[in-house]
C-alpha cells in the first residue's frame, strides 16, 4: 500500500470511529414516529385527528413545557363527556414511553415542521362570523401576547394560535377561563380570557382556525 493511501485509510477509519453527531431533529422525528404520537397528531404534527391540537411549527419552548407538564400530570383540563376521562388522558397514558431527552428532541422536530393549511370548516363560516372573531381577538387584547392574527407570539414560550383546530381552541380557552387548565404559563391568560363570553370564544376559535400560517 502506498503511504498516502495508508494515511487516507487511517483518516477514514478514525472518522468512522467517532460517535455519530447528535441530530436532535432526526432523533425527535424517530420519537414522533415510534412513540404513538403520529396516531393522534398526524403526519409531521400537522394533521391531528378529531379535536386534537396541531403541533407542526409550534414554538419549541411551548411544546417542551406542555410535554413536561402532561407527563407530570400537571395539565389536566376538562373531561370528555364521550369517555368520562379528561381529553388529555390518552396522551398522559403514553408519556412513560418518553424521557426528558426525547421530549427536547421531539419538541425541536415538531417546531421545525411546516404548519399545515387550515382545515376547512363545514359549514364554511360566513364573513360576518370571521369578522366577529377578529374583532373579539383585537378588542380583548390577545394580540399583545399572541401577535397579529395569532401569527406572531411575543415570547418563545407563548403558542401560535393560527390554524389550530376550532374545537381544540374553544376547549383550551374555556378551560383557562374556568380555571381547569392551570399548568405552565396559563395564568398569564386568566385576566384576559375571563372577559371573553362563550360567543367571543366561539367566534375567535372559528376565525383563528382559518388563519393560514402555511403560506407565511
Ligand atoms: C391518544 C392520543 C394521543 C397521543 C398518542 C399523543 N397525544 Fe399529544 N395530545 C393529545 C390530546 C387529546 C391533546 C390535547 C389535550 C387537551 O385538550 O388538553 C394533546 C396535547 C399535546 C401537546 C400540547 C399541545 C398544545 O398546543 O398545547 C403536545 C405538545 C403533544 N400533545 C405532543 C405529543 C407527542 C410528542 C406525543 C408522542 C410522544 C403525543 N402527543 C401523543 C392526544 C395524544
Ligand atoms: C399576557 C399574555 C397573554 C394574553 C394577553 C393572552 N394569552 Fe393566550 N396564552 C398565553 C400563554 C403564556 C399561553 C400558554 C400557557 C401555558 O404555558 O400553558 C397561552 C395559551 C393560549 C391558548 C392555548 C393554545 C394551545 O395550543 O393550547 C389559547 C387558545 C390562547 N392562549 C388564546 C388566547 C386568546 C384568544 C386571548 C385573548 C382573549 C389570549 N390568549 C390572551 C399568553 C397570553
Amino acid at each position: 500500500m502506498r503511504p498516502t493511501t495508508k494515511l487516507l485509510l487511517a483518516a477514514v477509519m478514525a472518522l468512522a470511529a467517532l460517535p455519530a453527531a447528535a441530530d436532535p431533529v432526526k432523533d425527535g422525528k424517530k420519537v414522533y414516529m415510534t412513540k404513538t404520537c403520529m396516531a393522534c397528531h398526524g403526519k409531521g404534527g400537522g394533521k391531528p385527528v378529531m379535536t386534537y391540537p396541531a403541533l407542526a411549527g409550534q414554538n419549541e419552548k411551548y411544546l417542551q413545557q406542555q410535554l413536561q407538564d402532561i407527563k407530570a400530570g400537571k395539565r389536566v383540563g376538562s373531561v370528555d363527556p364521550a369517555t368520562g376521562h379528561p381529553f388529555v388522558q390518552g396522551m398522559t397514558d403514553i408519556m412513560h414511553l418518553v424521557d426528558e431527552t426525547d421530549i427536547k428532541n421531539v419538541a425541536k422536530y415538531l417546531s421545525a415542521q411546516d404548519p399545515a393549511a387550515p382545515k376547512p370548516l363545514d359549514p364554511a363560516p360566513s364573513a360576518e362570523e370571521l369578522a366577529a372573531g377578529e374583532a373579539a381577538y383585537k378588542g380583548l387584547g390577545c394580540k399583545a401576547c399572541h401577535g397579529n392574527d395569532g401569527l406572531k407570539p411575543s415570547n418563545k414560550a407563548y403558542p401560535f394560535l393560527a390554524g389550530l383546530n376550532r374545537d381544540y381552541l374553544i376547549r383550551a380557552m374555556t378551560e383557562m377561563r374556568e380555571g381547569e387548565r392551570t399548568n405552565g404559563k396559563s395564568k398569564m391568560m386568566f385576566g384576559t380570557i375571563k372577559k371573553a363570553s362563550d360567543e367571543d370564544i366561539a367566534a375567535m376559535a372559528t376565525w383563528l382556525s382559518q388563519v393560514d400560517r402555511s403560506a407565511k
